[in-house]
């Protein structure tokens, strides 16, 4: 496994890869690695010849007053994670390598960033696209795999791909939650006790909602104040949104025909957790 830090070497490295007609696969992270990370990983293994991920965090989708600067790393142990499920090259560029002085150019998403955590962290999406075109520029991986943890940034970097014609497949796969159902995040570790407890109810709130539209439930309003209830019972807990939506549009579904998404963004304490489930 070797470590690149320099865009510039790593484009090298990618045209030889190619010519040997290996096929490449891509994993973005922020780094902080768990299991969620390393099952796009364990995908990416199987699916392709070269697996590269990067580990990133990108100070462009950190809007003012979040957490850029104590966002959690820990890249030593990132490598020892990668190097046992055989990742073959991790990408870890230095900030000033990605945004050197005079940086200008920004890929934006139109319309499905205007809601959900596009609503209520302005610019971040601007920030995760342009950061993945990027990846995409300097890798030109075959696949590249996104969490549907991240529900929103899934379908955002896959509308980029399609409708700047990038060429890569985007493969989504399904959550991976701790024992008691909480997602798990790289911000977990911002929890305190108590709160990493009061977090349950997040997947709860999911669950319950899920059993009331198998009990025939589909009135969106209805199922949405069951969620806000059960998150609402735990004392450190603030919704920041709650939603049903398209899966492919996210636009907001009042009564629930075909597939939706459930969509919930609770702050516990200071920390801000997403999650979301889909209705079929
Ligand atoms: P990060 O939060 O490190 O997540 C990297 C990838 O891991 C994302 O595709 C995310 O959806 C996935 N992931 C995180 N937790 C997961 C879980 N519990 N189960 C399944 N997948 C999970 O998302 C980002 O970084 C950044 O925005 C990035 C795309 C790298 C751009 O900077």
């Amino acid at each position: 496994m070797k470590v690149y830090r320099d865009p510039s070497s790593l484009i090298k490295k990618v045209r030889e890869i190619k010519k040997q007609g290996y096929k490449i696969g891509l994993v973005p992270t922020m780094g902080f690695l768990h299991e969620g990370h390393m099952s796009l990983v364990r995908k990416a293994r199987k699916d392709t010849d070269c697996v590269i991920v990067s580990i990133f965090v990108n100070p462009a989708q950190f809007g003012p007053g979040e957490d850029f600067k104590k966002y959690p790393r820990a890249l030593k142990k990132d490598l020892v994670l990668c190097e046992k499920e055989g990742v073959d090259i991790i990408f870890a560029p230095e900030s000033k390598k990605m945004y050197p002085r005079g940086y200008s150019t920004y890929v934006n998403v139109e319309k499905i960033t205007d809601t959900l955590c596009g609503a209520s962290r302005p610019g971040h999406f601007r920030g995760v696209s342009t950061v993945v075109a990027k990846f995409f520029n300097i890798i030109t991986p075959d696949i590249a795999y996104f969490g549907r943890k991240d529900a929103q940034q899934a379908i955002v970097i896959k509308r980029m791909a399609e409708d700047l014609n990038m060429g890569v497949e985007i493969k989504v796969m399904p959550i991976v939650r701790e024992k008691d159902g909480l997602a798990m995040s790289s911000r977990n570790v911002y929890l305190n006790r108590r709160e990493r407890s009061e977090a349950q109810c997040i997947y709860k709130s999911l669950k319950s909602a899920k059993k009331l539209f198998n009990s025939g439930e589909r009135d969106s309003k209805k199922i949405i104040n069951k969620i806000k209830r059960v998150i609402n019972s735990q004392p450190d807990t603030k919704i920041d949104y709650a939603a049903i939506v398209g899966t492919k549009d996210l636009r907001d579904i009042k009564k629930i025909s075909g597939e939706a998404l459930i969509a919930v963004a609770v702050k516990i304490g200071k920390t801000r957790l997403i999650d979301n489930i889909v209705l079929k």
